[in-house]
């Protein structure tokens, strides 16, 4: 399954509101900055539109220069209040993909386009950025008389594992029906009495167990002599 980072990017836009505050000096109060975070967080998100979004990774980008963990420790912070997400789902995403988003966020071009094109592609703020026309030039022009290599004949089998979505810590009659990105594991609002409990071998709103990976990897010889396998 696909977890989506909407609230994370959400929360890394109301951190934009740091940019305002007025030194350095006074983002180190994690206290103060935390403070002034919620207070706002309540006012971006009655007035989130294409202006504030941009403004807001600005604001991030220079947060993030001067100390990338008071970004991550304000949206750890922020992302549970703003969101459905429990703190450790939170911190989890954010520990995972903050740094790269931020590394991502520190080369992007934020004023000449950039800025409106995440705020596009990740919430869906700012217009789609228009289709520049343009001539593109191959390196080098297609062979006069290409001609495709004869096949030899010998097949092999080649196991290719797509999207692999094997989740070590999925619990067996835990949660199947959460409120979260990922289902069947312990979180800290799982109800005592599951609404749906989650199977032994799987749940259509879970990652796969690892019990299930484990015995699709021991059907495979069943049924192919894999020569090589790729995960993708
Ligand atoms: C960045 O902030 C963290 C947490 O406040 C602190 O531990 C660290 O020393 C800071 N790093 C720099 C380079 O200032
Ligand atoms: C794998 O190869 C062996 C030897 O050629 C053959 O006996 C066997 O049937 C093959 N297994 C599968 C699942 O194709």
């Amino acid at each position: 399954m696909r977890i989506s980072f909407a609230p994370v990017i959400l929360t890394l836009a109301v951190a934009s509101s740091v940019y305002a505050a007025p030194a350095p000096a006074h983002l180190a109060k994690r206290g103060w900055v935390a403070d002034k975070l919620k207070e706002l967080v309540e006012n971006a998100l009655n007035t989130l539109e294409c202006g504030a979004c941009t403004a807001a990774l600005v604001g991030v980008k220079d947060v993030a220069w001067l100390n990338k963990n008071w970004v991550l420790d304000a949206l750890a912070e922020i992302c549970p209040k703003v969101s459905k997400l429990t703190p450790e789902v939170c911190t989890g995403a954010i520990k995972l993909e903050g740094p790269a988003l931020l590394d991502a966020l520190l080369k992007a071009d934020l004023l000449s386009g950039d800025a409106k094109f995440i705020c596009y592609q990740v919430a869906g703020i700012c217009a789609p950025p228009s289709i520049a026309s343009g001539t593109l030039t191959f390196p080098k022009p297609k062979p006069a008389n290409a001609v495709a290599p004869v096949s030899s004949g010998n097949l092999i089998d080649v196991l290719h594992l797509s999207d692999w979505h094997v989740d070590a810590g999925y619990i067996p009659g835990s949660e199947a029906e959460c409120d979260q990105p990922l289902c069947c594991r312990k979180h800290s609002n799982s109800p005592a009495v599951p609404k749906r409990k989650a199977s032994t071998w799987g749940d259509y709103k879970c990652d796969v167990p690892l019990k299930l990976g484990q015995n699709m990897m021991s059907y495979v010889p069943t049924v192919a002599n894999v020569s090589f396998g790729i995960l993708t």
